[in-house]
């Protein structure tokens, strides 16, 4: 079948592979971390593993997609026949994604009709947010909804529905996110004698901390930004191997990647700026945990020690997380869709019914993962007592990806040379500035830093250690 679809130019693509890089990770994975790791030091290791190693990954994704105008689960084996399971891979990390991240947008939903119906101070309560996804029907019926909206866009295909979607929801992201970061600078609450200030708060956020700095905890800082940009730039998933397929020839690719980066750091930057300060100011550092509670407990009592203001604030920031998770979830959604209609040459309006279908399916399962099929596990990376939606995850996200991406390296740093990415990078005419580094980073650094990567996430660094000292 000839593929037809095409971004209209450099703008469209920008837009929906940033739609597609800023989403949940940015929001509620990021401040987090930075919070964490030091503050200010967490992001300068972020910014230069960004402009090296982040880079790298998503200039090697979309030129593989331009060049070989494939989706992931050919390109690999067009490049070279033996690889083609590199794109079988590839593709089981959408496919396992699409499974929970429509699950996700339902909560997202889900509070969002909370603040729109006033009922905001309900949301802030203790257990509210428990009882809502351990509920049998409401979280079903939140991700259904969730996942029409986002097969809708995909259904119209990729110039009329996921660029004309992007182009409207990501310039309201934008307006939204720069709004609540600014209000959340100026907020002050007085606590007894003690004063707590949004630019206190901005401090801890932006001030190195390098307090108990070891070589291990630094170690430790520099991989939990790397398995940050990984997600957050949705590569090594074939997401934007198949938006590179769409990119026209004469797009000037450097200058849009370049661009994607900066809105993917620049949205990650400015959630740190709205949730650091707001949660400092009203719960101290204590609110700041990681995933689902931080945007789904802490956020709300934010909201609610802001007094009447907050209710607006809260409607604003559940609909600024409803565009991020959506324009991501389009993006997994699509390349399922575009993979599939591929090999089963099936139109993309039947191909989207099907894939929804089944997505629907797996999403109830994963949704049953907290009340019928309910269990605890720990995982090989460290985290404790973890359910269905996290193994899934863990699965994705800690297993898969960097394994993708250290093949991937190989294959294009060593079998396909540096090269044959830079001709694609350079084709329409104008010259690949980072064309040094790439270089370096594609065939030696980044392959070493996904080996270690992996190899902490599936707890092979945690089992030699105990190995030592049992000896
Ligand atoms: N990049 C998105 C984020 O930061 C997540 C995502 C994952 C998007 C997988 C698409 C696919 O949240």
């Amino acid at each position: 079948m000839k593929k037809k679809s095409k971004f209209s130019g450099s703008f469209g693509f920008v837009l929906a592979a940033a739609g597609s890089a800023v989403g949940v990770g940015n929001i509620w994975r990021f401040p987090y971390l930075a919070a964490k790791d030091g503050g200010g030091l967490f992001l300068i290791v972020y910014l230069a593993l960004v402009l090296t190693f982040g880079f790298t990954l998503l200039t090697t994704d979309v030129a593989i997609g331009r060049r070989t105008h494939e989706h992931a689960l050919r390109a690999f084996g067009a490049m070279k026949k033996k690889w083609a399971f590199l794109g079988v891979l590839t593709f089981l990390v959408p496919a396992i994604i699409m499974t929970y991240y429509t699950v996700i947008g339902g909560w997202v939903s889900k509070y969002f009709v909370t603040y729109l119906t006033g009922q905001g101070g309900a949301a802030a309560e203790d257990g509210y947010f428990t009882s809502f996804i351990t509920a049998p029907v409401a979280p079903v019926v939140f991700m259904l909804i969730f996942l029409a909206v986002t097969a809708f866009v995909v259904y119209q295909g990729v110039e009329k529905g996921i660029e004309r979607f992007s182009r409207i929801v990501m310039p309201a992201l934008f307006v939204l996110i720069i709004g609540i970061a600014v209000f959340s600078l100026t907020l002050k609450v007085s606590d007894g004698d003690a004063v707590r200030t949004g630019l206190q708060g901005l401090q801890v956020y932006l001030v190195p901390n390098l307090e108990g700095l070891t070589p291990g905890r630094f170690l430790g800082i520099l991989v939990d930004a790397m398995s940050q940009i990984f997600f957050s730039l949705s590569v090594s998933m074939g997401i934007m191997i198949t938006y590179g397929s769409y990119v026209k020839k004469d797009v000037n690719l450097g200058q849009s990647l370049s661009r994607i980066e900066f809105f993917d750091t620049f949205v990650a930057l400015l959630a740190g700026m709205m949730i650091i300060p707001a949660v400092y100011v009203f719960s101290g550092m204590e609110g700041m945990s990681a995933g689902p509670g931080l945007m789904f407990i802490s956020m709300p009592k934010v909201f609610q020690a802001m007094g009447p203001v907050g209710a607006f604030i809260g409607l604003a920031f559940f609909l600024m997380v409803i565009f991020a998770t959506l324009t991501s979830s389009v993006s997994i959604l699509e390349t399922l869709v575009a993979n599939c209609m591929d090999i089963f040459h099936v139109d993309r309006k039947k191909m989207c019914l099907a894939i929804t279908l089944i997505s629907a399916a797996a999403a109830v399962v994963i949704c049953l993962g907290y009340n019928v099929l309910y269990f605890e596990v720990d995982l090989p990376s460290g985290a404790v007592n973890q359910q269905l939606l996290d193994v899934v995850d863990y699965i994705s996200n800690s297993v898969l990806m960097p394994f993708i991406s250290l093949l991937t390296c190989l294959f294009v740093g060593w079998v396909m040379k540096p090269k044959w990415i830079v001709e694609e990078m350079e084709v329409s005419g104008h010259s690949f500035g980072r064309k040094k580094i790439y270089t370096v980073m594609i065939r030696y650094i980044t392959p070493l830093m996904m080996l270690i990567l992996f190899f902490q996430s599936t707890g092979v660094f945690r089992f030699l250690k105990s190995l030592f000292a049992k000896a």
